[in-house]
């Protein structure tokens, strides 16, 4: 939508920008993807830039980052004098190598890693977005851990990776045998607060010469929770000329939004996350309810301290009242 400059983030930013390697955290919608890129512009960084939930296996990581690295390369080629080549062409020789068959897939990440982060002479950052998403390539996953881990710790490459699946996130830093806090900032990404959201929307409307009663700005903030994407949505409806944020609730971006999310998850999930939504407990689900809930904690769906709660605003009113 419109509102595209990138409000109130200046003091994450200043964070990522001090560290050598971060990890995002934050529920869907929180503004990671965007600070990510955010972080590119300002650092001035080159990015080998990943999606972790288009990754599938090893094999379309390794294509992923070939891809990345080539489209760098050329830019790099194209632009700048050629005293960095052999710095430069070092990765691609590796990538050659493996295609040759004269490397495994994970010696060549390992040595992929380590050539990146020798290149000196042209600032480099490796993003991995959504990055616990790459969990579903299995065992492979371990050993990428551990070649970002071992990058990471020798700090010549900015590493950042993110990841809504909270629980998940939370094992990988924690992990006793490979330890990613040791090597990564962690930055927990907050929502906006009353003020900010508020200010967020009005500057939005102002760009365009809309209006909307103050009333109904400020009851965004309440409906939103502050995450950024749903204040976006609002604010995109408010542009549209439907100023009572509530309608976000019909809205069919909205519901389409989260009907494709829950069709990734198993029938089970789906029941539990229904139940908490209406404030019944999670066992009515019957046996293994428990293991199931573990899951959508990990995945970062639902939070559990007392009693657990569905993490999202938006995902909790629509499953409470049966909209979706
Ligand atoms: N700081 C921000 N300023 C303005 N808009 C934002 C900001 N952060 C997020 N958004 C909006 O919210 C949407 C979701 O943000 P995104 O970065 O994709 O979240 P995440 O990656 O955490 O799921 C974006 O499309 C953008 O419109
Ligand atoms: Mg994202």
């Amino acid at each position: 939508m419109g509102l595209r400059y990138l409000y109130d983030r200046d003091e994450e930013l200043r964070k990522l920008l001090e560290s050598k390697s971060s990890f995002l955290i934050g529920p869907l919608g929180i503004g990671k993807t965007s600070l990510l890129k955010s972080y590119v512009t300002k650092s001035g960084c080159e990015a080998i830039w990943i999606d972790g939930a288009k990754v599938l296996s090893l094999e379309n990581f390794i294509n992923i980052m070939k891809k990345e690295y080539k489209d760098f390369f050329k830019k790099v080629m194209d632009s700048k004098e050629t005293a960095l080549f052999s710095e430069l062409k070092a990765p691609m020789l590796e990538i050659e190598n493996y295609q040759n068959g004269k490397s495994d897939s994970l010696t060549f990440v390992n040595n992929f890693l380590e050539e990146l982060s020798y290149i000196q002479g042209v600032k480099i950052c490796l993003i991995i977005d959504d990055f616990t998403e790459m969990r579903k390539i299995g065992t492979a996953f371990t050993e990428i851990k551990r070649a970002l881990y071992k990058t990471a710790r020798k700090r010549n490459l900015n590493i950042l990776l993110s990841s809504s699946e909270l629980g998940y996130a939370k094992e990988i830093l924690q992990r006793k045998d490979l330890p990613l806090q040791k090597a990564f900032f962690s930055l927990t990404v907050k929502p906006f607060n009353q003020e900010d959201s508020a200010f967020f929307i009005s500057k939005g409307l102002e760009q365009y010469g809309v209006s909307c009663p103050k009333k109904n700005i400020g009851e965004a903030y309440y409906i939103a929770e502050g995450f950024p994407l749903w204040l976006s949505l609002i604010g995109l409806r408010m542009l549209e000329g439907k100023c009572n944020p509530q309608g976000i609730y019909t809205d069919s971006r909205t519901q389409a939004f989260w009907v494709e999310r829950l069709s990734r998850l198993t029938s089970k999930e789906r029941q539990i996350l229904r139940l908490i939504a209406k404030n019944k407990s999670f066992k009515a689900a019957g046996p293994h309810s428990r293991r199931t809930l573990e899951y959508l904690i990990r995945k970062g769906y639902v939070l559990s301290n007392k009693y657990e709660h569905i993490v999202d605003p938006i995902l909790n009113y629509l499953l409470k009242f049966e909209y979706i």
